[in-house]
Protein backbone atom coordinates (compact mmCIF):
# COMPACT_ATOMS: atom_id res chain seq x y z
CA UNK A 1 0.00 0.00 0.00
CA UNK A 2 0.82 3.20 -0.66
CA UNK A 3 1.84 5.57 2.26
CA UNK A 4 1.95 9.28 1.98
CA UNK A 5 4.21 9.74 4.30
CA UNK A 6 7.03 8.09 2.70
CA UNK A 7 8.11 11.08 0.90
CA UNK A 8 9.13 13.22 4.00
CA UNK A 9 11.12 10.00 5.19
CA UNK A 10 12.56 9.85 1.64
CA UNK A 11 13.44 14.24 2.33
CA UNK A 12 17.03 14.32 2.75
CA UNK A 13 18.53 17.32 0.54
CA UNK A 14 17.94 19.99 3.58
CA UNK A 15 19.12 17.55 5.39
CA UNK A 16 22.18 17.18 3.93
CA UNK A 17 23.01 20.74 3.48
CA UNK A 18 22.33 21.12 6.84
CA UNK A 19 25.08 18.84 7.90
CA UNK A 20 27.44 20.40 5.27
CA UNK A 21 27.26 23.84 7.23
CA UNK A 22 25.57 25.50 3.89
CA UNK A 23 21.77 25.43 4.45
CA UNK A 24 20.69 29.09 4.31
CA UNK A 25 16.77 29.27 5.19
CA UNK A 26 14.60 29.04 7.87
CA UNK A 27 17.55 31.61 9.84
CA UNK A 28 15.99 32.54 13.52
CA UNK A 29 16.53 36.32 14.35
CA UNK A 30 15.94 37.49 17.31
CA UNK A 31 15.78 41.12 16.82
CA UNK A 32 13.85 43.82 14.89
CA UNK A 33 13.96 43.72 11.65
CA UNK A 34 16.89 46.62 10.69
CA UNK A 35 20.07 47.30 8.89
CA UNK A 36 21.61 44.93 11.27
CA UNK A 37 20.08 41.55 13.16
CA UNK A 38 20.77 39.12 15.35
CA UNK A 39 21.34 35.64 14.46
CA UNK A 40 22.22 33.25 16.91
CA UNK A 41 23.64 36.01 19.47
CA UNK A 42 25.27 37.62 16.93
CA UNK A 43 25.17 40.84 15.32
CA UNK A 44 24.95 40.74 11.26
CA UNK A 45 24.05 43.53 8.67
CA UNK A 46 20.92 42.35 6.86
CA UNK A 47 20.70 42.64 2.87
CA UNK A 48 18.29 40.22 2.40
CA UNK A 49 14.89 42.01 3.47
CA UNK A 50 12.22 43.68 1.65
CA UNK A 51 11.95 46.47 4.67
CA UNK A 52 12.91 48.40 1.59
CA UNK A 53 12.12 51.92 3.53
CA UNK A 54 13.83 51.02 6.80
CA UNK A 55 9.64 51.45 8.47
CA UNK A 56 9.72 48.17 10.22
CA UNK A 57 11.13 49.25 13.50
CA UNK A 58 10.57 53.06 12.92
CA UNK A 59 8.97 54.33 16.02
CA UNK A 60 6.04 56.24 14.36
CA UNK A 61 5.46 52.95 13.42
CA UNK A 62 5.14 50.99 16.36
CA UNK A 63 3.56 53.62 18.03
CA UNK A 64 0.41 53.18 15.50
CA UNK A 65 0.68 49.47 16.13
CA UNK A 66 0.82 50.03 20.35
CA UNK A 67 -2.44 52.64 20.09
CA UNK A 68 -4.24 49.96 17.99
CA UNK A 69 -3.55 47.46 20.32
CA UNK A 70 -4.77 49.17 23.58
CA UNK A 71 -7.63 50.98 21.37
CA UNK A 72 -8.62 47.53 20.11
CA UNK A 73 -7.07 44.50 21.35
CA UNK A 74 -5.19 42.06 19.19
CA UNK A 75 -7.01 39.66 17.03
CA UNK A 76 -10.03 40.67 14.69
CA UNK A 77 -11.89 36.88 15.78
CA UNK A 78 -13.49 36.89 12.44
CA UNK A 79 -13.51 37.26 8.72
CA UNK A 80 -14.53 40.53 7.45
CA UNK A 81 -17.73 39.22 5.85
CA UNK A 82 -18.77 38.42 9.70
CA UNK A 83 -17.77 39.94 12.30
CA UNK A 84 -14.58 40.64 11.85
CA UNK A 85 -14.71 44.36 10.01
CA UNK A 86 -13.83 47.45 11.38
CA UNK A 87 -14.38 51.00 10.40
CA UNK A 88 -10.11 51.03 10.32
CA UNK A 89 -10.06 48.40 7.72
CA UNK A 90 -12.60 50.85 5.46
CA UNK A 91 -10.69 53.84 5.89
CA UNK A 92 -7.34 51.83 4.99
CA UNK A 93 -9.34 50.80 2.27
CA UNK A 94 -9.94 53.81 0.54
CA UNK A 95 -6.36 55.64 1.51
CA UNK A 96 -4.65 52.61 -0.42
CA UNK A 97 -7.25 52.95 -3.01
CA UNK A 98 -6.48 56.85 -3.28
CA UNK A 99 -2.44 56.64 -2.67
CA UNK A 100 -2.84 54.08 -5.89
CA UNK A 101 -4.78 56.22 -7.94
CA UNK A 102 -7.65 53.73 -8.10
CA UNK A 103 -11.31 54.47 -7.05
CA UNK A 104 -11.84 51.61 -4.35
CA UNK A 105 -9.43 49.35 -2.63
CA UNK A 106 -9.62 45.89 -0.69
CA UNK A 107 -7.32 44.29 1.86
CA UNK A 108 -6.50 40.66 2.69
CA UNK A 109 -4.73 38.91 5.54
CA UNK A 110 -1.45 38.37 3.27
CA UNK A 111 -0.09 38.78 -0.44
CA UNK A 112 -0.58 35.66 -1.39
CA UNK A 113 -4.11 35.16 -0.09
CA UNK A 114 -4.40 38.46 -2.50
CA UNK A 115 -3.29 37.03 -5.51
CA UNK A 116 -5.61 33.27 -5.00
CA UNK A 117 -8.44 35.64 -4.12
CA UNK A 118 -8.49 38.02 -6.63
CA UNK A 119 -7.18 35.62 -9.52
CA UNK A 120 -9.55 32.81 -8.64
CA UNK A 121 -12.48 34.71 -7.98
CA UNK A 122 -12.19 36.52 -11.59
CA UNK A 123 -11.48 33.51 -13.48
CA UNK A 124 -13.72 30.93 -14.75
CA UNK A 125 -13.54 27.92 -16.57
CA UNK A 126 -12.66 28.64 -20.20
CA UNK A 127 -11.16 31.73 -19.13
CA UNK A 128 -7.19 32.26 -20.15
CA UNK A 129 -4.69 33.28 -18.11
CA UNK A 130 -1.47 34.96 -19.28
CA UNK A 131 1.40 34.58 -16.90
CA UNK A 132 4.82 35.89 -17.30
CA UNK A 133 7.37 32.51 -16.77
CA UNK A 134 9.12 34.49 -13.61
CA UNK A 135 5.60 35.48 -12.09
CA UNK A 136 5.55 35.23 -8.62
CA UNK A 137 4.22 31.85 -7.09
CA UNK A 138 0.31 33.23 -5.57
CA UNK A 139 0.04 34.39 -8.96
CA UNK A 140 0.11 30.92 -10.35
CA UNK A 141 -1.22 29.46 -7.51
CA UNK A 142 -4.10 32.25 -7.40
CA UNK A 143 -4.78 30.64 -11.33
CA UNK A 144 -4.68 26.85 -10.51
CA UNK A 145 -7.31 27.19 -7.81
CA UNK A 146 -9.18 28.81 -10.86
CA UNK A 147 -10.46 26.22 -13.32
CA UNK A 148 -9.17 28.73 -16.41
CA UNK A 149 -6.33 27.65 -18.49
CA UNK A 150 -3.01 29.14 -17.91
CA UNK A 151 0.11 30.57 -20.26
CA UNK A 152 3.06 31.56 -20.01
CA UNK A 153 5.13 33.59 -21.89
CA UNK A 154 8.88 34.12 -21.57
CA UNK A 155 10.38 36.18 -19.38
CA UNK A 156 9.50 40.14 -20.19
CA UNK A 157 9.37 39.07 -23.75
CA UNK A 158 6.76 40.52 -25.68
CA UNK A 159 7.36 39.05 -29.27
CA UNK A 160 6.30 35.86 -27.43
CA UNK A 161 3.46 37.45 -25.46
CA UNK A 162 2.12 38.78 -28.48
CA UNK A 163 2.19 34.96 -29.75
CA UNK A 164 0.49 33.53 -26.87
CA UNK A 165 -1.75 35.98 -27.63
CA UNK A 166 -2.58 35.80 -30.90
CA UNK A 167 -3.03 32.33 -30.56
CA UNK A 168 -5.64 32.44 -27.84
CA UNK A 169 -9.97 32.44 -29.45
CA UNK A 170 -11.24 35.96 -29.63
CA UNK A 171 -14.05 35.32 -27.45
CA UNK A 172 -11.98 33.98 -24.34
CA UNK A 173 -11.91 36.11 -21.76
CA UNK A 174 -8.09 36.63 -21.38
CA UNK A 175 -6.20 38.36 -17.86
CA UNK A 176 -2.92 39.06 -17.88
CA UNK A 177 -1.14 38.93 -14.74
CA UNK A 178 2.66 40.60 -14.14
CA UNK A 179 4.60 41.18 -10.96
CA UNK A 180 5.61 45.23 -11.85
CA UNK A 181 9.17 44.31 -10.23
CA UNK A 182 10.34 41.06 -10.85
CA UNK A 183 10.77 39.73 -7.06
CA UNK A 184 14.31 37.70 -7.64
CA UNK A 185 15.71 39.36 -10.78
CA UNK A 186 14.37 43.19 -9.72
CA UNK A 187 13.92 43.75 -13.24
CA UNK A 188 10.25 45.82 -14.93
CA UNK A 189 7.78 44.79 -16.65
CA UNK A 190 7.38 46.20 -20.24
CA UNK A 191 4.28 47.29 -18.99
CA UNK A 192 3.77 50.22 -21.93
CA UNK A 193 3.93 47.19 -24.31
CA UNK A 194 1.52 44.84 -22.24
CA UNK A 195 -1.10 47.55 -22.29
CA UNK A 196 -0.79 47.98 -26.02
CA UNK A 197 -1.20 44.24 -26.54
CA UNK A 198 -3.69 43.93 -24.04
CA UNK A 199 -5.90 46.37 -26.16
CA UNK A 200 -4.94 44.60 -29.08
CA UNK A 201 -6.23 41.21 -28.53
CA UNK A 202 -9.22 42.31 -25.71
CA UNK A 203 -7.16 41.34 -22.54
CA UNK A 204 -7.44 42.96 -19.03
CA UNK A 205 -4.61 43.56 -17.14
CA UNK A 206 -3.76 43.00 -13.00
CA UNK A 207 -0.15 44.19 -12.13
CA UNK A 208 1.59 42.58 -8.81
CA UNK A 209 3.34 45.89 -6.95
CA UNK A 210 4.71 43.67 -4.27
CA UNK A 211 7.84 45.54 -4.78
CA UNK A 212 7.06 48.72 -6.73
CA UNK A 213 5.26 49.96 -3.77
CA UNK A 214 6.75 53.24 -2.38
CA UNK A 215 9.73 51.98 -4.84
CA UNK A 216 8.64 52.51 -8.53
CA UNK A 217 8.01 56.33 -9.59
CA UNK A 218 8.24 59.66 -8.41
CA UNK A 219 6.14 59.82 -5.43
CA UNK A 220 6.55 55.73 -4.85
CA UNK A 221 2.79 55.16 -6.34
CA UNK A 222 4.25 52.23 -8.08
CA UNK A 223 4.74 51.16 -11.61
CA UNK A 224 1.74 52.29 -13.14
CA UNK A 225 3.13 55.87 -11.94
CA UNK A 226 6.23 55.15 -13.50
CA UNK A 227 5.20 54.11 -16.55
CA UNK A 228 2.39 56.90 -16.85
CA UNK A 229 -0.01 54.35 -17.07
CA UNK A 230 -2.56 54.60 -13.96
CA UNK A 231 -6.09 54.44 -16.29
CA UNK A 232 -4.67 51.88 -18.67
CA UNK A 233 -4.19 49.05 -16.04
CA UNK A 234 -7.41 47.42 -14.77
CA UNK A 235 -6.18 46.08 -11.60
CA UNK A 236 -2.83 46.58 -9.14
CA UNK A 237 -2.35 44.25 -6.06
CA UNK A 238 0.41 44.12 -3.60
CA UNK A 239 1.31 43.34 0.03
CA UNK A 240 2.06 44.69 3.09
CA UNK A 241 4.83 42.92 4.30
CA UNK A 242 7.56 44.93 2.47
CA UNK A 243 7.18 48.68 2.02
CA UNK A 244 4.05 48.91 4.09
CA UNK A 245 6.47 46.64 6.77
CA UNK A 246 3.39 44.77 8.25
CA UNK A 247 1.21 41.79 6.68
CA UNK A 248 -1.63 41.90 4.38
CA UNK A 249 -2.35 41.66 0.76
CA UNK A 250 -4.40 44.60 -1.25
CA UNK A 251 -6.23 44.78 -4.46
CA UNK A 252 -7.27 48.30 -6.19
CA UNK A 253 -9.44 49.37 -9.25
CA UNK A 254 -12.76 50.45 -10.20
CA UNK A 255 -15.80 49.90 -7.33
CA UNK A 256 -18.00 48.00 -8.86
CA UNK A 257 -14.66 45.29 -9.56
CA UNK A 258 -13.24 45.50 -5.83
CA UNK A 259 -16.95 45.01 -4.62
CA UNK A 260 -17.23 41.73 -6.92
CA UNK A 261 -14.16 40.51 -5.78
CA UNK A 262 -14.90 41.53 -2.03
CA UNK A 263 -18.22 39.42 -2.23
CA UNK A 264 -16.26 36.44 -4.49
CA UNK A 265 -12.69 35.83 -3.31
CA UNK A 266 -12.55 33.00 -0.62
CA UNK A 267 -9.27 33.15 0.99
CA UNK A 268 -10.87 36.66 2.35
CA UNK A 269 -14.58 35.48 2.94
CA UNK A 270 -13.05 32.27 4.92
CA UNK A 271 -10.21 33.79 6.53
CA UNK A 272 -9.98 36.44 9.65
CA UNK A 273 -9.31 39.81 9.24
CA UNK A 274 -5.73 41.71 9.70
CA UNK A 275 -5.28 42.32 13.39
CA UNK A 276 -5.91 45.46 14.29
CA UNK A 277 -2.04 46.40 14.44
CA UNK A 278 -1.19 45.73 11.49
CA UNK A 279 -4.23 47.80 10.03
CA UNK A 280 -3.23 50.55 11.61
CA UNK A 281 0.51 50.16 10.90
CA UNK A 282 -0.06 49.95 7.14
CA UNK A 283 -2.08 53.23 7.16
CA UNK A 284 1.01 55.00 9.14
CA UNK A 285 3.53 53.96 6.87
CA UNK A 286 0.96 54.93 3.70
CA UNK A 287 0.66 58.42 5.84
CA UNK A 288 4.78 59.03 6.28
CA UNK A 289 5.39 57.94 2.85
CA UNK A 290 2.85 59.75 1.10
CA UNK A 291 4.13 63.11 0.87
CA UNK A 292 8.11 62.71 2.08
CA UNK A 293 10.45 61.11 -0.62
CA UNK A 294 13.66 61.13 1.52
CA UNK A 295 13.20 57.62 2.62
CA UNK A 296 12.43 56.24 -0.91
CA UNK A 297 15.47 58.11 -2.31
CA UNK A 298 18.06 57.09 0.27
CA UNK A 299 16.74 53.93 -0.81
CA UNK A 300 17.85 54.15 -4.26
CA UNK A 301 21.31 56.21 -3.62
CA UNK A 302 22.39 53.33 -1.23
CA UNK A 303 21.19 50.85 -3.98
CA UNK A 304 22.95 52.53 -6.47
CA UNK A 305 26.24 52.50 -4.21
CA UNK A 306 25.86 48.30 -3.49
CA UNK A 307 25.66 48.32 -7.19
CA UNK A 308 28.49 50.00 -8.25
CA UNK A 309 30.59 48.33 -5.53
CA UNK A 310 28.82 45.07 -7.25
CA UNK A 311 30.00 46.09 -10.72
CA UNK A 312 33.50 47.31 -10.29
CA UNK A 313 34.42 43.98 -8.40
CA UNK A 314 32.87 41.67 -11.65
CA UNK A 315 29.72 40.39 -10.39
CA UNK A 316 27.03 39.78 -12.55
CA UNK A 317 23.99 41.73 -11.37
CA UNK A 318 21.38 41.42 -14.02
CA UNK A 319 19.14 45.02 -15.58
CA UNK A 320 20.19 46.78 -12.90
CA UNK A 321 16.72 48.26 -12.98
CA UNK A 322 15.84 48.47 -9.20
CA UNK A 323 16.93 48.46 -5.65
CA UNK A 324 16.40 44.30 -6.05
CA UNK A 325 20.16 43.49 -6.91
CA UNK A 326 20.85 39.82 -8.15
CA UNK A 327 24.20 38.88 -7.78
CA UNK A 328 24.41 35.68 -10.07
CA UNK A 329 27.04 33.18 -8.78
CA UNK A 330 26.25 29.91 -11.14
CA UNK A 331 25.56 26.61 -9.74
CA UNK A 332 23.36 25.29 -6.30
CA UNK A 333 26.56 24.64 -4.26
CA UNK A 334 28.53 27.54 -5.58
CA UNK A 335 25.59 29.37 -4.54
CA UNK A 336 25.29 27.95 -0.97
CA UNK A 337 28.88 28.81 -0.25
CA UNK A 338 28.50 31.85 -1.01
CA UNK A 339 25.87 32.06 1.08
CA UNK A 340 28.20 30.86 3.97
CA UNK A 341 30.89 32.44 3.18
CA UNK A 342 29.04 36.09 3.20
CA UNK A 343 27.20 34.93 6.48
CA UNK A 344 30.88 34.13 7.91
CA UNK A 345 32.04 37.71 7.01
CA UNK A 346 28.87 39.52 8.93
CA UNK A 347 26.66 39.94 6.37
CA UNK A 348 23.02 38.33 5.96
CA UNK A 349 21.05 37.36 2.34
CA UNK A 350 19.25 34.81 0.97
CA UNK A 351 20.48 31.83 -1.89
CA UNK A 352 18.11 31.68 -4.73
CA UNK A 353 18.08 28.01 -6.26
CA UNK A 354 15.79 26.67 -8.68
CA UNK A 355 12.72 26.56 -9.05
CA UNK A 356 12.79 30.40 -8.44
CA UNK A 357 15.72 30.50 -11.03
CA UNK A 358 17.01 28.30 -13.63
CA UNK A 359 19.63 25.84 -12.38
CA UNK A 360 22.57 27.91 -13.72
CA UNK A 361 21.75 31.14 -12.77
CA UNK A 362 21.32 30.34 -9.15
CA UNK A 363 21.86 33.80 -7.28
CA UNK A 364 22.34 35.55 -3.99
CA UNK A 365 19.18 38.08 -3.59
CA UNK A 366 20.76 41.46 -2.09
CA UNK A 367 18.31 44.06 -0.74
CA UNK A 368 18.98 47.34 0.77
CA UNK A 369 16.86 49.83 3.28
CA UNK A 370 16.45 53.07 3.65
CA UNK A 371 18.28 52.89 6.65
CA UNK A 372 21.51 51.53 5.59
CA UNK A 373 24.86 53.22 6.24
CA UNK A 374 27.66 53.63 4.13
CA UNK A 375 30.04 52.06 5.67
CA UNK A 376 26.93 48.84 6.27
CA UNK A 377 27.10 48.90 2.05
CA UNK A 378 30.95 48.84 1.76
CA UNK A 379 31.29 46.39 4.05
CA UNK A 380 28.63 44.53 2.33
CA UNK A 381 30.74 45.14 -0.97
CA UNK A 382 34.05 44.29 0.91
CA UNK A 383 32.49 40.79 2.21
CA UNK A 384 31.18 40.16 -1.24
CA UNK A 385 34.20 41.01 -3.45
CA UNK A 386 36.42 38.40 -1.11
CA UNK A 387 33.86 35.39 -1.27
CA UNK A 388 33.16 35.95 -4.88
CA UNK A 389 36.86 35.64 -5.93
CA UNK A 390 37.14 32.83 -3.33
CA UNK A 391 34.69 31.13 -5.14
CA UNK A 392 36.12 31.56 -8.58
CA UNK A 393 32.97 33.74 -9.16
CA UNK A 394 34.99 36.99 -9.61
CA UNK A 395 38.44 37.19 -10.55
C1 LIG B 1 5.27 39.67 -6.40
C2 LIG B 1 4.75 39.16 -5.10
N1 LIG B 1 3.44 38.96 -4.95
C3 LIG B 1 2.91 38.50 -3.79
C4 LIG B 1 3.72 38.18 -2.72
C5 LIG B 1 3.11 37.62 -1.47
O1 LIG B 1 3.06 38.57 -0.48
P1 LIG B 1 2.98 38.20 1.07
O2 LIG B 1 4.37 37.99 1.55
O3 LIG B 1 2.32 39.38 1.68
O4 LIG B 1 2.16 36.97 1.22
C6 LIG B 1 5.08 38.39 -2.82
C7 LIG B 1 5.96 38.06 -1.67
O5 LIG B 1 7.11 37.83 -1.74
C8 LIG B 1 5.63 38.87 -4.03
O6 LIG B 1 6.95 39.06 -4.18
Amino acid sequence: MADIFEKCKNFKEAKRLMELGIYGYFQPISSAQGPEVILKGKKYIMAGSNNYLGLANDPKMKEAALEAVSKYGTGSAGSRFLNGNTVAAEELEAKLAKFKGKEAGLIFSAGYQMNLGVISSLLRKGDVAIVDKLDHASILDGVKLSEAEMVRFKHNDMKDLEIVLSRIPEDKGKLIVVDGVFSMEGDICNLPEIVKLAKKYGARIVVDDAHATGVLGKTGRGTCEHFNLHKEVDLVVGTCSKTFASVGGFVVGDADIIHYIRHSARSQIFSAALPPASVASISRAIDLISNDMSRKDKLWANSERLKNGFKKAGFDIGKKQTPIVPDFVGEMETCFKMWRATLDGGIFTTPVIPPAVPPNRCMMRVTLMATHTDEQIDKIIEVFTKAGRELGIIK
